[in-house]
Parts: C-alpha cells; structure tokens; sequence
C-alpha cells in the first residue's frame, strides 16, 4: 500500500470497521498471522510508525525482521534499494518501509515479491498515518465528512498532511482550513488535488484566528530534517503554539490530532483537556495497522503487479525524488489535465 487513493472509500470503511472489532475483540485475532514475517526496513528514525506495526504483527501472531538504522546494513555498503527489497522480499511475507526518498515506496514495490507498505516516503506521503487518523476520526467524530478541519504547522514537509488531505477531500464536504505561514503552505499539488474533489479550503495565518470554527484541529511539528540549514528552520519553529488559552474559543467538541513527535507546538497544558486525542490517536494506530496487515495478506498474490502510467520517459525536476539516488528505477511521467505527473514522486511539471 503505496498511497490510500489505492482504495474506495466503502474499502477505508470496511478497514476502520475491521479495526474497531480488533481493538474490541483482540483475543479473536491472536493466530490471525501465525506463521507469516513482516519486516521493517526503517531509513530514517521512528518510534510510532515502527513500533506500532512492530506490536500489530505481535499480536497478530506474526514475527518481524529488519532495520531501523541503515548504518548497521548492507545500505552502507552502498546496496541499491532495488537489491535490497529484492533480497528482503525472499525473507519476509510483507514489507513496511520508511526511506528519506520521495517515492521510494513506489519504486521498491516495482522490485518486491512481496506487498510493501509505504511508512513514510521523505516529505511526500504517510498513509499508514492517515489510516490511523481516519480511525481516530470515525472513533471520536463518528463519520468521515461533513468535518471542518484545521491543519497547523508544517503544511510544506508534513507528509501526514499531505496524505490526510488527499484522503479527507474525497469524502463529502469536508472543508480545509490550512494554518501555517506562507513559506510552509501545502504543496501546489494538494491545492490541485482538494480543488479536483471540490473540496473547500481556505488559508490562514494565525491559529486564533481559525480555532472557534473547526471540528478538527490537525497539530504538526516543523519538520527539522527538511531544511537546508538550521537558520531556515529557526526562523520558522516556535511561530504556532496551542495553548489552554487559544483553546477557549474553540468548540467544546473539537478533536484536536497529531501524529506526534510533538516539539513544542501543543503546550503540555493542553494534555489533560478532554478534547486532546492525540495519545489515544498513537494507540488506535496498532489497531489500523492490525487491520491493514491482515488485510493485505489475505489479498495479495505473492507478485503484486505495480501499475505504471507513466508514458512520458523524463529525469525527475524534484531533487529529492529516488528516481535521482537511483539512477537505474524508469523514469517516468503520465499525463494529467495541461500537467506531467511524476509517477514516484508527483512532481508536476507544464505540458
Ligand atoms: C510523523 C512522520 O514521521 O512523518 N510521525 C509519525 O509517523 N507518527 C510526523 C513527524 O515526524 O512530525
């Protein structure tokens, strides 16, 4: 599972419903994958995303492999991705991979034998976070539309927002209402995206400004790793906190999210108010992961054919695609509207 656009909505229903009966019912699900390795090839640090599909495999009955610091692997020996994933994919039944590449999770799959599970791509996409979010909402909201929701912070380089928008806008009416500054607004590309569903948005400077309108309020670091220096990071930290003050103008039923680690964008007076459901958020996310795990290896044949649309064979613009650290991966555009879309990546460039 690359990018959740993969399934229909009746399909994240069904998931959200498959996870809900786990967490009620976890004894029910304890030889689920009895028998079956996933392994976990973690490129770049995590605590949540690893340790969560780590638990889910666990009480599914399964076993894991992998690494969470390429340093101590073959990759600092200068292995491709390509080898690797070829030669993890005859150890293990699933993989979960986070790489600091965009579009890395695309390009492994081409070379899997196995289904890979996209944990997090560079700055790109987090779908196994937005599946965890989607639970989150159906539990504490539940439904999936009609939501005002607010995303604050890193609206550039967060890439659980851009994947949450991308699943959020294909549900009905959902409005956006992005918080940032203007050097870390979301991506051209997700603007396109939210316009193509129809789905409203506006943009926004300051979070008191925003608060007493949402349903959900979508808390996000400033992403350190993604900038070139350590003054560029510095002049945008500390511009967005949510604070027990703020929170009296906002509603009394707000959900307030963050897929966490939390810097210091939620004061930790906001920890004990009912509406914080962030560390119930990082809980519900063995149960989505539970789900999608089984899931996937009930349907997958052993070769999961990766469809390619690209028809336009062009190098890459975005300098933090893998298709330029892996110079062998086709590179490839397909066409969308007046646009050529980067098949790995989405760089979007002007027919
Ligand atoms: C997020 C990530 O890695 O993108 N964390 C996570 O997976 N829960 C968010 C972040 O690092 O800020």
């Amino acid at each position: 599972m690359i990018d959740l656009d993969a399934y229909p909505a009746q399909v994240l229903y069904r998931i959200v419903e498959f996870a809900r009966a786990i967490q009620e019912n976890p004894s029910c699900f304890l030889d689920a994958c009895k028998g079956k390795i996933m392994a976990t090839l973690f490129y770049e640090p995590s605590t949540r995303t690893q340790m969560s599909f780590q638990t889910a495999m666990l009480r599914l009955g399964g076993q894991f492999i992998g690494f969470d610091n390429p340093s101590n692997s073959s990759v600092s020996k200068g292995e491709s991705l390509k080898d690797t994933i070829r030669v993890v994919s005859g150890y293990a039944d699933i993989i979960v991979m986070r790489n600091p590449r965009e579009g890395a999770a695309k390009a492994a799959a081409l070379y899997s034998q196995v289904p890979v599970i996209n944990a997090g791509d560079g700055g790109h996409l987090h779908p196994t976070q937005t599946l965890t979010d989607v639970v989150t909402l159906y539990n504490k909201k539940g439904r999936l539309d009609h939501l005002t929701i607010g995303l604050c912070g890193d609206l550039m380089h967060g890439r659980t927002v851009h994947s949450l928008i991308k699943t959020m806008s294909r549900f009905p009416k959902n409005r956006f209402v992005l918080i940032s500054t203007s050097e870390l607004s979301v991506p051209r590309y997700i603007k396109d995206i939210m316009d193509s569903h129809g789905a409203a948005y506006e943009e926004v400077y300051a979070l008191e400004e925003a608060i007493s309108d949402l349903d959900v309020l979508y808390m996000t670091r400033i992403q350190k790793e993604r900038f070139p220096t350590e003054e560029a990071y510095r002049a945008q930290s500390g511009v967005f906190v949510l604070d027990a003050k703020k929170l009296k103008k906002a509603k009394a039923d707000l959900s307030i999210l963050h897929p966490l680690p939390r810097v210091d964008e939620i004061a930790v007076d906001v920890d004990e108010d009912p509406r914080a459901d962030y560390f119930d958020q990082a809980e519900y996310g063995v149960f989505a992961r539970m789900a999608l795990i089984q899931l996937m290896l009930e349907h997958s044949a052993r070769r999961i054919p990766v469809p390619i649309r690209g028809t336009h064979t062009l190098p890459c613009a975005n300098q933090k695609c893998v298709t330029g650290s892996e110079p062998y991966i086709p590179k490839c555009y397909f066409e969308s509207g007046d646009m050529l879309v980067c098949e790995y990546c989405e760089d979007r460039q002007l027919i």
